[in-house]
């Protein structure tokens, strides 16, 4: 199997039982998600575990509920540990690779030299999944997705590639293109995403909500955040690209809250926006 889905099976299994450490997190992101209407159609990308996500909530405004994710066994235990596998609106998407890249990704190396087509590809290749899935829907989440998929970038080309910068941002760009392409016009889109954790910064899980802005702040300014995630850099991407900023109506940014993941903790935060 493709080595780059291999880590994230390996990484979803680690914390698979983590439902209670998640609680904070999971109040977070469902908050965010709750609201819809009697037709609603919900979109979750990368839902893995789904301990992020309290499913028997969102189902009450959402009557229907689509999950996407590489690996279809957490999909499904994730489902079945709250009681859902048998309900009949939620629909569990499994093997869509939401890069529409990880099998050349996956024999980048440190020296593979990257074209202008791949570079291009990592922004387009992302709609491949359009197919798969039967979108539109009303609202479209991305929870804590874009740091892994910017972290098989990190881990295969490395920090040193001559063009790291450019295909971590083709990868970003092609993932917020994504999400609106597949919401409805007037649809919401969630971009929930961790920004650092308390491997780079021990203190992070004493540090009190009220005061996690502030802490974030300067912890971007001295650098210590992972690569793509910058949040004041994803709010002004939706201003700057010409694609995104023609079809976002309104935009807001939420958080920072903790996730506590067990080993570790994270900052995270959202951004949530409107499509016209
Ligand atoms: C950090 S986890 C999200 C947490 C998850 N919602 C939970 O509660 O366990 C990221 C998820 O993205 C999935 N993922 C990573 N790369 C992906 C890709 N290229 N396509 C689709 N899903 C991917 C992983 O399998 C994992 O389930």
């Amino acid at each position: 199997m493709n080595s780059l889905i291999q880590r994230q099976i390996a990484f979803n299994r680690s914390s698979n039982n983590a439902w209670d450490a998640f609680s904070e997190h999971r109040n977070q992101v469902t908050s965010l998600l709750k609201y819809g209407s009697d037709s609603s159609r919900l979109c979750i990308l990368g839902a893995g575990n789904c301990n992020d996500l309290d499913l028997t909530t969102l189902i009450h405004s959402h009557p229907e509920i689509h999950l996407v994710d590489l690996d279809g066994d957490a999909l499904a235990q994730g489902v079945a540990k709250q009681n859902l596998a048998d309900q009949g609106h939620i629909y569990l998407h499994s093997g869509i690779d939401l890069t529409g890249m990880i099998d050349p990704i996956s024999h980048w190396s440190p020296n593979t030299p990257l074209s202008k087509t791949d570079i291009a590809a990592c922004i387009d290749a992302p709609t491949h999944c359009l197919g798969q899935l039967p979108g539109p829907f009303d609202v479209v989440a991305s929870t804590c997705l874009l740091s892994q998929l910017i972290k098989s970038i990190v881990d295969t080309i490395g920090e040193d590639h001559p063009q790291f910068v450019e295909v971590i941002q083709a990868i970003r760009l092609g993932h917020l293109r994504l999400l609106l392409k597949l919401l409805n016009s007037g649809g919401w889109g969630v971009l929930v995403t961790d920004v650092v954790s308390s491997d780079s910064y021990p203190p992070l899980a004493s540090v009190p909500t009220q005061n996690l802005s502030q802490v974030l702040v300067q912890l971007i300014r001295q650098g210590n955040f992972f690569h793509g995630v910058n949040p004041a850099a994803i709010v002004n991407l939706f201003g700057q690209d010409p694609v995104l900023s023609q079809q976002v109506a309104s935009l807001e940014p939420v958080g920072p809250w903790h996730w506590n993941f067990g080993p570790r903790h994270y900052a995270v935060i959202a951004v949530k926006f409107q499509k016209r």
